[in-house]
């Protein structure tokens, strides 16, 4: 319960207030990232610090954000990788692991997409062989957030409230702020087969209902939710729509920001298991542009 306080809480912060963050909540940070998930461990990913983010923000435009559209905020890390799958996966999951953790101390963050990794690198002097695959803006966030906003943008066919799912203290009248639309949560899970839609009842007897509901609070590239689970008799598959002709970076942490969001709603609901990454086969046929990338086994 208390993870999903917090994923209700998020949101992306594109404006900041024009102060650092303390040293104490700097810390907090660097003493996060020396507890990286176990999950990560073996990966590539590594987190570089950026600490003058208002001097360096002007030279980043056309950098990174989207469109070249720079977010200014006082510090980013730096994420950067090598390419493989697994490393890209983790990016996302670790990447959204610290956001959450972040947030705990009220510190506001945005997701930033790289566009040009061998000039970021020469701009912030960083030497490494490996891509600089996303940048986290952090800082204090300008304005206050109430999280019912998300409820008053879900689609006409969604679950009107979390009310339905026994958490009854959202405002869902709060829409003070444009807040990203998600998909209802039968609109991104197919039982046993691609295709086969589950009735809610069906869902919420596996106990999967909460977990599902955890990926409507999850970010993504251009909020595209490219995320879809085929639900499994002992395992269930992430299965990631790779139409869009996006850098396999953003795909990768895309996948990677839905293994986590998944597995803390399915943590959360009692039910243990770890994601596998290696040698997936599809039990069943994939329309062309959607890739099986993970498999959460019980
Ligand atoms: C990999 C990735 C890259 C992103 N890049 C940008 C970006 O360059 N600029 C931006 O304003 N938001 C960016 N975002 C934030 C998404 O637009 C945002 O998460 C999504 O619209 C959902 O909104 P929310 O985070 O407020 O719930 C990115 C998100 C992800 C996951």
């Amino acid at each position: 319960m208390k993870s999903l306080k917090l994923a209700e809480k998020r949101h992306s912060v594109r404006e900041y207030k024009h102060k650092k963050l303390s040293n104490e909540a700097l810390q907090y940070l660097s003493n996060l990232l020396l507890e990286k998930p176990e999950i990560s461990k073996i990966s590539s990913l590594e987190f570089r610090f950026i600490e003058n983010g208002f001097g360096l923000a002007p030279q980043l435009e056309t950098v990174s954000g989207y469109f070249g559209k720079m977010i200014t905020a006082p510090h980013y890390y730096a994420l950067f990788s090598h390419q493989d799958d697994f490393s890209l996966n983790m990016a996302g999951y670790v990447g959204e692991w610290f956001i959450l953790n972040a947030l705990k101390k009220d510190i506001g963050s945005c997701w930033l997409e790289v566009r040009d990794s061998n000039q970021l690198k020469q701009i912030l002097s960083i030497e490494t062989s490996k891509k600089a695959v996303a940048l986290i803006a952090v800082g204090y966030a300008k304005k206050e957030f109430q999280g019912g906003e998300i409820y008053a943008a879900s689609r006409s066919n969604s679950l009107s409230s979390l009310t339905d799912l026994g958490y009854p203290d959202i405002n869902p009248n709060h829409t003070k702020e444009p807040m990203s639309s998600r998909k209802s949560i039968t609109e991104l899970a197919y039982l046993n087969t691609w295709g086969n839609t589950p009735e809610i009842r069906e869902l919420e007897m596996r106990g999967l209902h909460e977990a599902l509901f955890y990926m409507r609070l999850a970010p993504s590239y251009g909020n595209r939710q490219p995320w879809y689970f085929v639900i499994c008799e002992n395992h269930i598959d992430l299965v990631m729509d790779q139409s869009d002709d996006l850098s396999p970076f953003i795909q990768g942490i895309d996948a990677g920001i839905a293994m986590f969001y998944f597995e803390v709603g399915l943590h959360d609901s009692g039910i243990r298991g770890s994601w596998h990454m290696d040698a997936l086969k599809a039990e069943y046929a994939l329309p062309g542009s959607y890739k099986l990338v993970g498999q959460y086994r019980f």
